[in-house]
């Protein structure tokens, strides 16, 4: 009987050194200490022993199971220690890798242009003011001396809501909704989306953007205004930007003008974005009408003032040398990268 101990003693241990992961471990302790092992059946089989051998061999067997088990636990301790070396080796972050780069978003050009264009103006003091998108024919029309069978309305067709509410044409309803409300001096620039019922194409757009200047005190000359498009002309496309004005209509301002700057693709020779022109209209001006202003209860005997309305996709067009207004609308990540 010693001899068969011996020898299950040995296997044990043999077995034992095969593990190499905890699960096989416990899988080789389950076979050689579990209830059908070899040893248990040496136990069961103590009956057939003379009385006075069975404690002895009780006690050889009991020594040898609890030398297994002492081994077991080595086993275990020198294989888990292995694993949690293997899963943190496993987790080790390399702090020198290069990171993944998540792709930022930009601004689009056309806010770009207007947050320079507000830049620009501030720092002649002006104050910037908002205005709704949906206008009452009031301040889109009829207060900017466009009365309801005004010829020039033609041009500005809109979307209406009613018959009365519309999407505004023009931020110009920015200038009467100011002067109802201020005294003057009157210093304001108002950024923002107009509406025309306009089909798509090249150069133009149902949605685009305007800038509204406004400018009313005691004194105020064309002089004043051909000054401040000049330095805002200088400061968007460069300080060797010409300004011209053309004589215009606006029923809203009298004496009406366009305004022109020097290409600055070409500095005025002429070429594709200029159309050989040299020159590109940005915007329309003038001085404030009497008319606007008595209607917003200011005297015009007292008072004068200049407006304008500046054209933001056609600034941008000009800045980026892009000739296809459809782009600013499309969103092409393509296009918008560029920006960035
Ligand atoms: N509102 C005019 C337009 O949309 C531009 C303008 C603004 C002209 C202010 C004169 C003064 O065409």
């Amino acid at each position: 009987m010693l001899e068969k101990l011996k020898a299950i003693r040995s296997a044990a241990f043999a077995r034992l050194e095969e593990a190499d992961s905890m699960q096989k471990l416990n899988d080789i302790r389950a076979e050689i200490l579990g209830k059908k092992c070899e040893l248990s059946q040496l136990l069961r089989s103590m009956g057939q022993l003379a009385p006075e051998e069975r404690p002895k061999a009780g006690a050889a067997v009991n020594a040898v199971r609890q030398e297994i088990e002492a081994r077991f636990e080595e086993m275990r301790a020198i294989i888990q220690k292995k694993e949690k070396e293997a899963a943190l080796l496993n987790e080790k972050i390399d702090v020198t890798m290069p990171g993944k780069r998540l792709p930022s978003g930009g601004l689009h050009p056309i806010n770009i242009v207007r947050n320079d264009i507000v830049d620009i103006f501030t720092r002649m003091g002006y104050d910037i003011v908002d205005g709704p998108e949906i206008e009452t024919d009031y301040y889109n029309f009829q207060a900017l001396n466009l009365p309801l069978d005004h010829p020039a309305r033609d041009m500005q067709d809109t979307f209406y809501i009613t018959k009365n509410l519309l999407l505004r044409t023009q931020t110009s309803a920015a200038q009467i909704r100011t002067m109802e409300k201020q005294k003057p001096p009157i210093k304001i620039l108002s950024p923002g989306r107009v509406f025309r019922a306009d089909e798509v194409d090249a150069t133009h757009s149902p949605v685009f953007h305007q800038c509204e200047g406004l400018v009313v005190g005691k004194g105020i000359t064309m002089c004043d205004l051909k000054g401040a498009l000049d330095l805002f002309a200088k400061g968007m496309f460069g300080p060797k930007t010409r300004t011209r004005f053309r004589p215009s209509f606006f029923p809203f301002t009298e004496p009406s003008v366009e305004v022109d700057v020097s290409c600055s693709l070409c500095d005025g020779k002429g070429c594709r974005v200029c159309k050989g022109a040299g020159w590109i209209e940005i915007l329309g001006a003038g001085m404030v009408n009497p008319k606007v202003l008595a209607g917003c209860g200011i005297d015009p005997e007292e008072y004068s003032g200049f407006a304008f309305g500046i054209g933001l996709e056609r600034v941008a067009l000009l800045r980026y040398g892009i000739s296809d207004m459809r782009l600013m609308f499309e969103n092409d990540v393509r296009f918008l990268n560029q920006f960035r």
